[in-house]
């Protein structure tokens, strides 16, 4: 096999990254979400871009500029990230998942305003699409799926059962209960879980080496090179 790592390793490559939570509205102003920053999926569209791949980012609302160099798709809610995700990623041969999509959203959105002076509404809440297990459904032969997933509690379990689900080629697990890993921080700590059951635990390190780490293991087929 070549050795595709480093520089240009991702020419001619196109890669879908998601990134950020998403908001799901319960009202005109008010919305579901989490604690994503977005920097995990910013990262890896950088370092996919600097490796020479055509990057096309979803991203949540966040709070970061867009890279220069990559096409960058805003969303709010986990239906526009299904949306945007699907009619792009028919397109790419990487799709690497580090959005944090809410899985639930507000049943039926008030149109108005929620008054204070309303009895305490009772918000019903109503799953969203698994964006990840569509795209693991409609995987092209060929196609690289790369999940993430932030857990408290059985790890490894969860997330060898996620990369079944969503017929992930690896998955990014990341325990957010140590301090250095996770939300709004600029490291991580991850392991990385293949479908055999292999496990690979890196240290902590800038989100932008863990990005690094994570292009440098996408399984691609590459044509032979000629001459
Ligand atoms: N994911 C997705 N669409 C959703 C929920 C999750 O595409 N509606 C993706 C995430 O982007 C991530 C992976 O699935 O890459 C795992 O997300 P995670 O929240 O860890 O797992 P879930 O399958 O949602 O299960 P749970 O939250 O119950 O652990
Ligand atoms: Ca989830």
């Amino acid at each position: 096999a070549a050795l595709l790592a480093g520089r240009r390793s991702l020419e001619g490559v196109t890669v879908l990254v998601t990134a950020g939570p998403t908001r799901e509205p319960l009202d005109p102003i008010r919305f579901l979400s989490n604690r994503s920053s977005g920097k995990m999926g910013y990262a890896l569209a950088e370092a996919a871009r600097d490796r020479g791949a055509r990057v096309v980012l979803v991203s949540g609302p966040v709070h970061l500029p867009d890279p220069p160099g990559v096409e960058v798709v805003r969303v709010e809610t986990a239906a526009e990230m299904l949306e945007a995700v699907l009619q792009r990623a028919a397109t790419a041969q990487v799709v690497i998942k580090a959005a944090a999509v809410a899985d639930f959203r507000p049943a039926r959105p008030a149109a108005h305003k929620i008054k204070k002076d309303t009895a305490a509404p009772l918000v019903e809440l109503a799953p969203t699409v698994d964006i990840l297990r569509e795209l693991g459904r409609r995987k092209r032969p060929g196609q690289v799926l790369v999940g993430f997933a932030a857990e408290t509690h059985d790890l490894l379990d969860n997330a060898q059962r996620k990369i079944r689900e969503k017929n992930l080629d690896f998955i990014v697990l990341n325990d957010v209960t140590q301090p250095g890993a996770g939300f709004e921080v600029d490291t991580n700590i991850v392991t990385l879980v293949y479908p055999d059951g292999r496990r690979e635990s890196l240290p902590a390190m800038s989100k932008r080496a863990v990005a690094e780490a994570i292009l440098d293991r996408l399984p691609l087929e590459r044509e032979p090179e000629t001459g």
